[in-house]
């Protein structure tokens, strides 16, 4: 028996229970993870929600991201022990490999022994957003020094990692947020500049900040209406990577400038760099090199302890964080 979270219908964060559950025998290839940290992610709430990717059989339980001891390991596993410190690089079904508990399974594929210069709490807050932003500027856009990169909803943990990375290259990293409140904050973790797109005009901002060069990449968790005033200070051959949906608005597809300036829009999922090992490796390799320099430290925006997780959920969805949302056990 192990004590998780789980849900039996679709809800707000009150739809979150502790429950002691059975667990399922270890298959081949898995390991058995006491958990000591959990990262905290948008999707997470998004599956609570029942407006995931993925659509889950009730009672389901949740979560991406973990980090802690092995404690078992099963058939076929033989490049970790019980007693190693790991962190998780997040399964591609979360449903079928729920991170929040006591004790979780996972692919042994997926274990990273990562620094052990990091405490749990940073461990638990590392793959997601740096695999996703990794995935996007380096590995699809081929970020390099000299490029101006926009970064929206940049106070999130992917949008700080983006940052971190994008001046690991050398590139100008231009932060976007909805007002000034987090600005100072993100001019402090390294955004080159800062953009209040409730407050100022975008395009207007962009093209003061670029000149006649324009933006190169676009890294966008956002959509809707910004699509017009960021495809408009894109430059000849730029791409946009859409990664997210957090604003509710319809997208428009912006035609003039995607047909003048031949720009890529493209669709990306972390998945597609997980699910291929020499991409995955190749990505490991970057980060734990930005760990082990220190161009790459994950930002905690606050942790809760394992019981409080309900309250968690209300804290991560209210936007008022900046970083990382961390639950210890
Ligand atoms: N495609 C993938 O594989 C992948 C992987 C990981 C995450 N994601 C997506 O990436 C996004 C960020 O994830 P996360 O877990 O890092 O998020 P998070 O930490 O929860 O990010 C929250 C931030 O997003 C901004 N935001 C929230 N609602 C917004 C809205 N309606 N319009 C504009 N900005 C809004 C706010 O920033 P400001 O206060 O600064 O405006 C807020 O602080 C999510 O959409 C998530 O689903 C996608």
């Amino acid at each position: 028996m192990a004590r998780v979270v789980r849900f039996h219908e679709f809800g707000g964060p009150e739809v979150l229970r502790i429950e002691n559950v059975d667990l399922p025998a270890l298959g081949r290839g898995e390991i058995r993870l006491r958990v000591k940290a959990l990262g905290l992610n948008r999707a997470e709430t998004l599956l609570r929600m029942g407006r995931y990717i993925e659509t889950p059989l009730l009672p389901s339980g949740l979560g991406l991201e973990a980090a802690g001891f092995v404690e078992t390991v099963g058939e076929g596993v033989d490049d970790f022990a019980p007693g190693d410190i790991v962190s998780v690089i997040p399964p591609v079904s979360m449903v079928r490999w729920p991170a929040y508990g006591e004790v979780a399974t996972f692919p042994a594929r997926l274990l990273v022994k990562h620094p052990p210069s990091l405490g749990w709490v940073e461990a638990a807050a590392l793959w997601m957003q740096y695999l996703t932003a990794y995935g996007a500027l380096i590995d699809i856009a081929g970020l390099h020094k000299n490029d101006f990169v926009v970064i929206t909803a940049a106070s999130s943990s992917v949008g700080l990692a983006a940052i971190q990375i994008a001046n690991m290259v050398g590139a100008t990293p231009i932060a976007v947020t909805r007002t000034s409140s987090k600005a100072r904050a993100l001019l402090d973790h390294g955004a080159g500049y800062v953009i209040a797109s409730q407050e100022e005009n975008l395009e207007r901002r962009l093209e003061e900040i670029t000149q006649t060069k324009g933006v190169r990449v676009v890294l966008d968790a956002v959509g809707g209406h910004i699509f017009e005033p960021l495809t408009a200070a894109m430059c000849e051959g730029g791409i946009l990577i859409e990664y997210g949906g957090l604003s509710n608005e319809p997208t428009p597809f912006p035609l003039f400038n995607v047909l003048s300036k031949r720009l890529t829009l493209r669709g990306y999922l972390v998945h597609e760099v997980i699910n291929d090992q020499d991409r995955l490796d190749t990505a490991k390799s970057f980060i734990l090199a930005g760990l082990a320099s220190g161009g790459l430290q994950p930002v905690i925006a606050r942790t809760f302890a394992f019981d409080d997780i309900i309250e968690a959920h209300h804290f991560l969805q209210s936007n008022q964080q900046f970083g990382k949302i961390v639950v210890t056990l």
